[in-house]
């Protein structure tokens, strides 16, 4: 039956749609084995987690480079210019992000004593008036509307992005933390849904994220090297976007290749998705904005 649904993504990689969609051709990796374990760029997940491994060692060489060089990195422009809109006054309030959270490394977290360390290494979180999860772009929002009285920053605008890239980017080299695959979490329920939409076959390949990222994670299809499918390096810069995109763009972008209906960006299906992914990538470092193909 696997054989089945590949053997269709196969056929549909030559007749290079899914191709277009997935990748820009141009790079590929040669290796077909699963990636050797590297304790130094903290790219496996930890010890009850052990087999998790980041995207980021599927890249090649010249991409890895670009990834770890922040000058080199394509998506540190963008983090950059949230940097000068961190400290901004917006809205009527006339307060900046820093006038209640200090310097955005600031470890104390400035006023409020709300810092941005640790956020990327530790969110979705539950959020308490929604009862639903909330992950760093909505909580940006969130602060944008509640605390700022400024209108909110669209779901994948450049500003969004590099928020976001600059938010979860303090949180690098931290592992990513999870507990929601326990029955008693406040996340357990986000988590459920989002596992069972993991593994739900789905579009005309009629295939589950499982089928390519967990079933062939490694495997070479065409000129694609398959990875588990991480969230610890997004918001990622992509030669194909030509800017960095959301997690919510490529679980749009993944569900489309698979000819699915793809949900909206900060929709509940997708939330429920990052939460699963989070718990899925437990103890990889957080490692943003990362550089894929
Ligand atoms: C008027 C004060 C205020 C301003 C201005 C403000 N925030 Fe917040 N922020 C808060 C409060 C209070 C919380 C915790 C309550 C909540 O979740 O809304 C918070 C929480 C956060 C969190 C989650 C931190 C955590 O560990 O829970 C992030 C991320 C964040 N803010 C980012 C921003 C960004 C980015 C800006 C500017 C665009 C900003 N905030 C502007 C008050 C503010
Ligand atoms: C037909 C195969 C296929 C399916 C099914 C699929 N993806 Fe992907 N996905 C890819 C390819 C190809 C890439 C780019 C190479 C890589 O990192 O695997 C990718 C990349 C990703 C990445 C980026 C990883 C990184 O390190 O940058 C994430 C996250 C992801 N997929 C999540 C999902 C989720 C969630 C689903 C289910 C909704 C899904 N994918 C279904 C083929 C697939």
């Amino acid at each position: 039956m696997m054989k089945k649904q590949l053997n269709a993504a196969i056929v549909l990689l030559g007749a290079g749609l899914l191709l277009a969609a997935c990748s820009d051709g141009g790079m590929t990796t040669t290796s077909s084995s699963a990636p050797a374990d590297d304790t130094t760029t903290g790219a496996n997940g930890t010890s009850d987690n052990p087999d998790a491994w980041s995207g980021y060692k599927t890249a090649i060489a010249t991409t890895q480079a670009m990834n770890d060089d922040e000058f080199e990195n394509p998506g540190m422009p963008y983090v950059d210019q949230a940097a000068g809109i961190w400290d901004e006054p917006a809205g009527a309030s006339g307060l900046s992000c820093a006038s209640c959270h200090g310097a955005v490394d600031d470890a104390a977290g400035g006023a409020l004593r709300i810092p941005m360390k640790g956020v990327g290494a530790t969110f979705p979180r539950l959020d308490a008036d929604s009862g639903k999860p909330i992950n760093v772009e909505l909580q940006i929002n969130k602060c944008r509307v509640g605390q700022q009285y400024a209108s909110p920053f669209k779901y994948e605008s450049d500003e969004m992005l590099g928020m976001t890239g600059l938010v979860r980017k303090q949180s690098n080299g931290m592992p990513v933390i999870s507990t929601a695959g326990d029955p008693e979490d406040e996340l357990h329920t986000a988590w459920q849904a989002g596992k069972e939409f993991y593994y739900q076959r789905r579009g005309k390949l009629d295939m589950a994220c499982k089928h390519c990222h967990e079933d062939n994670a490694a495997n070479i299809i065409r000129a694609e090297t398959l990875s588990q499918g991480q969230s610890n390096g997004f918001p990622t810069y992509r030669f194909k976007w030509q800017k960095p995109g959301s997690l919510h763009r490529r679980f749009r972008g993944c569900n489309k290749n698979i000819r699915s209906t793809p949900y909206g960006y900060g929709s509940d299906e997708y939330l429920n998705l990052e939460t699963y992914l989070a718990w899925r990538g437990r103890g990889l470092q957080v490692a943003a904005p990362a550089v894929r193909k």
